[in-house]
């Protein structure tokens, strides 16, 4: 395992493949394993690296997560990697992530990816359900917390005909430390609001979602994709929430198919 010291955590990272750099960021409460395939199908030609964000998968936990933090550990594993400038991508918190990178270092961004993901920030109710789940999460682990995420994550197809990506995706939060969840929760809780940010997107973007997402719904990648101009929309049929693990093949063609054009 590759990790380095970054704003004095230690952070986990994948680094595979040479050429244009691309970060794959992923979203809660899942690590950078969520990315295996498109680590695996973009590396031939492009080089990936994918953390696990602070708190989450092999890296440490800090008491705060916020997005604007978690952007600050990317630029700092990307200056520790020596890399000035890369394809952006993240999936969900993730995505969140990604336009805080944006907002932040719009310079080091080559190309933005944004998979089931939205700008807006979350309203009242919201907020206070990240509370509940935060104190869940640090009082009872998160088993309760998968339970009840995992029929919003998958279509009602995954669930019943593939049972090794319900595993997979049930696995990977059950691994996620509960400290690191509850900090993520709160710092997703608190976040920017990113719409005014679309505007001012400058570089390439790529935006996808399944066609069944139930937490990111269409809807607003659609407006996304509206105000982000010159902006690409995929909707993947047949996925939910977590398109690139339900729909592989069609969330890597679109990839794949992407970052060639930006090397053109
Ligand atoms: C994620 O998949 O990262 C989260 O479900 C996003 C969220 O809760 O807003």
């Amino acid at each position: 395992m590759a990790s380095g010291h970054i704003n004095n955590l230690n952070i986990a990272y994948t680094d595979a493949g040479i050429g244009r750099p691309v970060v794959l960021i992923h979203g809660y409460p899942f690590n950078r394993s969520l990315w295996n395939e498109q680590v695996e199908a973009l590396s031939s030609t492009c080089r990936v690296i994918a953390p696990d964000l602070r708190g989450f998968g092999e890296s440490d936990a800090a008491a705060t997560a916020t997005m604007n933090e978690m952007a600050h550990d990317v630029a700092q594993l990307m200056d520790h990697l020596e890399i000035t400038q890369a394809a952006i991508g993240g999936l969900s918190m993730g995505g969140y992530v990604a336009l805080a990178f944006y907002k932040q270092f719009p310079s080091r961004v080559r190309a933005l990816v944004l998979a089931d993901t939205r700008a807006q920030a979350d309203n009242e109710e919201a907020k206070q359900n990240r509370e509940q789940q935060a104190r869940k999460a640090l009082d009872e682990g998160m088993a309760g917390i998968a339970d009840s995420m995992l029929p919003k994550l998958l279509t009602p197809e995954t669930v019943s005909k593939h049972p090794e990506i319900v595993k997979r995706v049930r696995d990977m939060m059950l691994k996620t430390k509960p400290e690191g969840a509850a900090a993520a929760l709160r710092g997703m809780a608190e976040r920017d609001d990113q719409t005014d940010l679309l505007a001012k997107v400058a570089v390439p973007s790529l935006i996808l979602v399944g066609a069944e997402d139930a937490i990111t719904p269409v809807a607003d990648s659609e407006k996304m994709h509206q105000a982000i101009a010159g902006s690409r929309l995929v909707v993947i049929e047949n996925a939910g929430h977590v398109s690139n693990l339900e729909r592989t093949e069609q969330f890597n063609e679109a990839m794949l198919g992407f970052m060639k054009e930006l090397t053109n």
